[in-house]
């Protein structure tokens, strides 16, 4: 039985992604802060398919805390989803610094220090899988989430290198960039409203065609035409303009 990791997992995409690799028998570790949540996700699969681990990775030491917990435990990972990950939406200045430093933690230091980590552990075991969930966000500047966008392009960036890097090896690195998805995500970060989630995508789909296309070995995963279209015009249109749309979407 292969175990997979997967982080966030209390809801949206990573409660998806748990409930797809548990119905395909898998041992599934979960984490996340919400317990209760944790533990609702898992209540109908048989004890021996699942490992609930609380962890917040808003803190320093958060991911290595993570990591020996799943050590001590003797648990092996096979599959890593680093899914973990929020947004806040509002001008750099006038949102907390204190939050902003705690979303740059989850997104890209703890991701970071999980797949330094667990590739140490793929390597003496001869093969692993790592999924980073960036966003399409990481492909353009976002004017009022400035921190977010660039935290995904981050993830998008050391997740495109570390593929390369791995190139023929039997460890795959892969990133999956969503668009506006309906999840927990817009509430937290306070974008419901804006334009940018006028049409999002149901979140039983983009975690179904990630499933399919990273189990088969795509690297870079973008589900659905209107956001792999979004992907192609950032390619051709000019920052300082992609800016601009990127704040106009971004409103009420
Ligand atoms: N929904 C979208 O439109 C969209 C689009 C592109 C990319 N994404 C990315 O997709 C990933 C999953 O988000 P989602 O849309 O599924 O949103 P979600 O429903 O809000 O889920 C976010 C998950 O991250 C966990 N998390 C947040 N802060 C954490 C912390 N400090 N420590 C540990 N876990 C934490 C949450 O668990 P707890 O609160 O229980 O800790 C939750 O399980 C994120 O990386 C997000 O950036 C989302």
């Amino acid at each position: 039985m292969q175990t997979v990791l997967i982080t966030g997992a209390s809801s949206g995409l990573g409660a998806i992604f748990a409930q797809k690799f548990l119905k395909d028998g898998y041992h599934v570790i979960v984490t996340a802060r919400n317990l209760a949540q944790l533990e609702a996700l898992v209540a109908d699969y048989p004890q021996e398919q699942w490992t609930i681990i609380q962890q917040d990775l808003s803190s320093q030491n958060g991911a290595t805390l993570l990591y020996e917990a799943i050590h001590r435990r003797k648990l092996t990972v096979d599959i890593l989803i680093n899914n973990a990950g929020f947004g806040l939406m509002g001008e750099f200045h006038a949102l907390s610094l204190t939050q902003q430093l705690a979303m740059m933690q989850v997104n890209m230091t703890s991701l970071v220090e999980l797949s330094y980590l667990f590739l140490g552990d793929m390597e003496a075991q001869g093969g692993g899988k790592i999924l980073n969930v960036a966003s399409v966000a990481g492909y353009l500047p976002g004017p009022m989430m400035a921190i977010y966008y660039a935290t995904k392009a981050f993830v998008l960036s050391f997740s495109q290198a570390l593929a390369e890097e791995y190139r023929g090896t039997p460890i795959q690195i892969s990133v999956l960039a969503p668009g506006a998805t309906k999840t927990n995500f817009a509430q937290v970060a306070r974008v419901e409203k804006t334009k940018m989630f006028a049409v999002p995508m149901a979140a039983e789909k983009v975690v179904s065609i990630a499933y399919k296309q990273f189990l088969r070995g795509k690297h870079t995963i973008i589900p659905g035409k209107m956001n792999q279209a979004l992907v192609v015009a950032t390619k051709f249109v000019p920052r300082p303009l992609l800016a601009r749309v990127a704040k106009a979407v971004t409103r009420d």
